[in-house]
């Protein structure tokens, strides 16, 4: 096992975790998450340092340069570290050291199999962090289900879309807090999202 690892922790609650996350983190000296993340290690005796969208760049040299130095650091991501998650800015800030990936539940499974939907079927998309494209307006008229990681809130997306011409009358589901207690699964059309009120973590599915 490598000095370094990226460990995803499926969509947040402890029911979701692998045995090898678990094992990995109990493993680790640094665990290095959001707020959410570290809290579900609270019993974990190691140094915790909080990573937040203010200091994400910092936070990741830190810990790539405290594995450097021979500290055990797992990166916890939410979901999967592959998925809109710490792989991509872990391979920039690297260089040669050496670190592993531990695979997790992604929102966007979880999503799909709470909507029984065959995520092979499916147009995955994110936009998270990145603004929306006009590829979302092209993969909406292939003839599948698209499930989206939004760019910032629902409530951007679903305007997005009337503004580029989506049937208001369109079939949509938004998958919120998904595994936690407050989770929400409203089946919908388009138009009657902007009714509903929305939180950070989402996800929203176009069939
Ligand atoms: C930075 S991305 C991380 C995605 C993650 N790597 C994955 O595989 O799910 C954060 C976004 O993932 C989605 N997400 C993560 N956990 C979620 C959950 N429990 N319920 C709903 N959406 C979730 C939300 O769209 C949130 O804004």
């Amino acid at each position: 096992m490598s000095k370094l690892c990226l460990v995803g922790i499926g969509p947040g609650s402890k029911e979701y975790l692998t045995f090898e996350a678990v094992t990995v983190v109990e493993n680790s000296e640094i665990l290095v998450g959001s707020k959410r993340a570290l809290k579900l290690f609270s019993d974990v005796d190691s140094e915790k340092i909080e990573l937040g969208a203010h200091n994400m760049g910092e936070v990741l040299s830190l810990a790539v340069s405290k594995a450097c130095e021979g500290k055990s650091v797992s990166i916890l991501s939410t979901g999967d570290p592959g998925f809109s998650g710490v792989l991509k800015p872990i391979k920039k800030l690297a260089g040669n050291l050496k670190f592993d990936v531990i695979p997790g539940i992604s929102s966007v499974q979880i999503c799909a199999s709470k909507l029984q939907i065959p995520w092979d079927e499916a147009n995955i998309l994110t936009m998270h962090g990145k603004g929306i494209s006009d590829s979302l307006i092209t993969l909406l008229s292939n003839g599948k289900p698209t499930i989206i990681l939004p760019n910032k809130t629902i409530e951007e997306t679903v305007n997005y879309l009337f503004n580029h011409g989506i049937d208001p009358d369109r079939k949509v589901a938004v998958c919120e807090n998904i595994s936690y207690e407050d989770e929400k699964i409203i089946k919908t059309s388009l138009k009657k999202l902007l009714n509903e009120e929305f939180g950070y973590m989402c996800v929203l599915v176009v069939y």
